[in-house]
């Protein structure tokens, strides 16, 4: 195998979690390198289903090793909880799973500013999944993030998070008429998690590459999408990291030529959690249709998916910004009841066709959508075990997608099991 990417081609959701955990099988270390708590991953194996928001899946694997990259944010308590239910059913993860010691922590103020911000926002809040992760994102910037490292130095976590607080409890109080927070209770609350942690705390660029001089395999596990990257996505109606393939290498201390490919997960249909335009939404019963087929409730939030036809230009974007050299088609098996399905091959504003998705936001309310109808197959494909199996409708309405989008398919999901995903030469 070789180094892989994988990414979300989309807004989020693309089923990355179940082509991870099958790619996983071939790969020796498994890193996320982005986003925080506000992903989640959902995986079967067997009767049994977990939900991930920090640890990358793979953990499932015991001979797997996971690493969470500098790129994240991270919230120890959240991730305490993961690991210590993974222990519950048996996965241990000491030795083998790794966090970079340089990576931002997710703090109680991050998450009261997160909730607070929405609030004030009313109607033009993003939508958030309120787990603090721009905030956090702002503080890493502006250079008064609190890493791991500092929660393993008591005197220096102290001193930081007395003098941060200043500030933060000056625009809890003022501008928001929020509680001001207390130091002492987050300063113990931290060190020992710090302490629970400390065994797992890493330099993760020096284990990624003596990994590599030891000839193992890398996957890089992407968050969230594309067209929700903080540069490329619909902004603001995005999260704070760079979700794109370029983001791997900054957020885990690999460099770009040890890469050698990109998967780029795509759902046969769309969805989008959150606020914000989405030119092909389905409104209506067939819209309520996909959600119910497809079990499209977010993962962290339990918010109702919204759904709608497979866009070409989104996922041709999603090729373009992130190198794409496969596609890992998801959900085929949701389609299995259309008589005839929509796909979007491009957009056109007061007549005219355009190139790529408006870069303001607003714009986007003149989209309209140019539409092709192919015939459904009307039939279960969730037993297919290779491309030969699928019906013949359906293999013509995936060549289309990846003509339309520009990159070759590598894998198709038909179900949420691990054998049900169809490997292509
Ligand atoms: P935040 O990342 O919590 O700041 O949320 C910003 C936007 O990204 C909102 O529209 C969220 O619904 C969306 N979002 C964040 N994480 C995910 C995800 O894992 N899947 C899908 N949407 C997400």
């Amino acid at each position: 195998m070789k180094n892989t990417i994988v990414v979300g081609s989309q807004w989020g959701d693309e089923g990355k979690a179940k082509v991870i955990d099958v790619l996983a099988e071939h790969a020796d270390v498994v890193i996320r390198f982005q986003g925080g708590a506000n992903a989640g991953h959902t995986v079967v194996v067997g009767d049994q289903e977990f939900v991930f928001h920090l640890i990358p899946s793979a953990i499932m694997r015991p001979t797997k090793t996971c690493v969470i990259g500098n790129g994240v944010v991270l919230d120890p308590a959240q991730l305490l909880h993961e690991i210590e239910e993974l222990e519950g059913r048996g996965f241990s993860v000491r030795g083998r799973l790794w966090l970079a010691e340089n990576m931002q922590i997710v703090m109680p103020w991050h998450k009261q500013l997160d909730r607070l911000k929405e609030e004030a926002a009313g109607k033009n809040a993003i939508g958030t999944t309120g787990r603090g992760i721009g905030p956090a994102y702002v503080d890493k910037v502006a250079r008064c993030g609190i890493r791991l490292c500092d929660l393993l130095d008591e005197q220096g976590l102290r001193a930081k998070v007395e003098s941060i607080l200043v500030e933060k409890n000056l625009l809890f109080t003022k501008i928001y008429d929020a509680p001001a927070l207390e130091a002492g209770s987050i300063v113990s609350d931290y060190l020992e998690f710090g302490r629970k942690l400390a065994p797992l705390v890493a330099n993760a660029s020096l284990v990624l590459e003596r990994a590599m001089k030891a000839g193992q395999h890398l996957l890089f596990e992407g968050a969230q999408g594309t067209i929700l990257d903080v540069d490329h996505g619909t902004y603001p109606y995005v999260t704070s990291s760079n979700t794109i393939a370029g983001s791997a290498c900054c957020g885990s201390g690999v460099g770009p030529t040890a890469i050698q490919s990109v998967i780029g997960v795509v759902k046969a249909y769309t969805t989008r959690v959150g606020n914000g335009p989405f030119p092909t939404e389905l409104d209506g019963q067939l819209g309520e249709s996909l959600r119910t087929w497809g079990g499209e409730f977010g993962a962290t939030t339990g918010r109702p998916r919204r759904c709608g036809w497979f866009d070409a230009m989104v996922v041709r974007k999603a090729v373009r910004v992130n190198g794409i050299t496969g596609l890992a088609i998801t959900k085929v098996d949701v389609l299995d009841k259309l008589a005839e399905i929509k796909v979007c091959v491009g957009y056109t504003v007061d007549g005219r066709q355009i190139d790529d998705l408006p870069v303001q936001v607003n714009d986007f309310a003149k989209v309209e959508p140019v539409y092709e109808t192919l015939p459904g197959w009307l039939s279960d494909t969730s037993a297919a075990v290779s491309w030969s199996d699928l019906p013949p409708a359906a293999k013509n309405y995936l060549e289309r997608l990846a003509e339309l989008v520009g990159a070759p398919i590598a894998m198709v999901s038909v179900g949420p099991r691990r054998d049900q995903a169809i490997f292509l030469p």
